[in-house]
């Protein structure tokens, strides 16, 4: 059984489609042991009180120091015993020591098909504007394993999403979010789960 912790910062779709794959069984051999987010308000936070999935709140903004946050973060998650962590819109910086201890063993969803629009300053809607500003015909998701970078780790899934003439920043991102994220992510869970994904070289390979 993969004890799966989810790191969230805001409304929790992703962590939804996560929720809704566990119990309807497409994801399968995997518990959701717990829920962290950084904002109280996160929504998130209420969807995981709604299946009954504890949640915690943790936020560097009630620590002295962000060493001190790091460790006490650290703790929270180690306390959830986790095989795998999700990081489905989580918008604070993995601690190193987190990264280290967790090698390929953390992955994070990301709006864009990496490596398109990815990186420092892009995160939400930004991807999007950029994305229109550039004048992509096609923009997608893509699945990653966490390392010291950002967004740099080996890909694990992505899916292509096809802009259409009129797309706001806001539409796209709904509809990458429909067509791409919410399957990619569940997805990427399951195959973890279930053992099917190996990383070779840096490079991920799909059994
Ligand atoms: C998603 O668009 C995801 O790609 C990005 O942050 C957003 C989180 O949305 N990393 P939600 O909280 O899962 O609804």
């Amino acid at each position: 059984m993969l004890n799966v912790v989810v790191l969230v910062s805001g409304g929790g779709t992703n962590l939804q489609a996560i929720i809704d794959g566990v119990e309807k069984g497409t994801i399968t051999n995997t518990k959701i042991a717990g829920v962290i987010s950084n904002n109280k308000n996160a929504y998130a936070l209420t969807r995981a009180e709604n299946h009954k999935i504890p949640g915690v709140c943790i936020s560097p903004k009630t620590f002295a120091s962000r060493e001190e946050f790091n460790e006490k973060f650290l703790e929270t998650v180690d306390g959830l015993k986790p095989d795998l962590i999700v990081l489905a819109g989580f918008l604070v910086v993995i601690p190193p020591a987190m990264i280290e201890k967790y090698r390929n063993r953390i992955i994070n969803i990301h709006p864009s098909l990496i490596p398109s629009f990815c990186g420092t300053g892009y995160y939400g809607l930004k991807v999007h504007e950029a994305a229109l500003v550039r004048g992509v015909r096609v923009v997608g998701a893509t699945v990653h394993f966490v390392d010291e970078g950002t967004d740099t780790g080996p890909i694990i899934l992505q899916k292509a999403v096809e802009v259409e003439e009129g797309d706001t920043p806001e539409i796209l991102q709904r509809r990458v979010m429909e067509q791409a994220e919410w399957k990619i992510l569940p997805e990427a869970v399951d195959l973890i789960a279930n053992g099917k994904v190996i990383v070779e070289d840096n490079r991920v390979k799909i059994l």
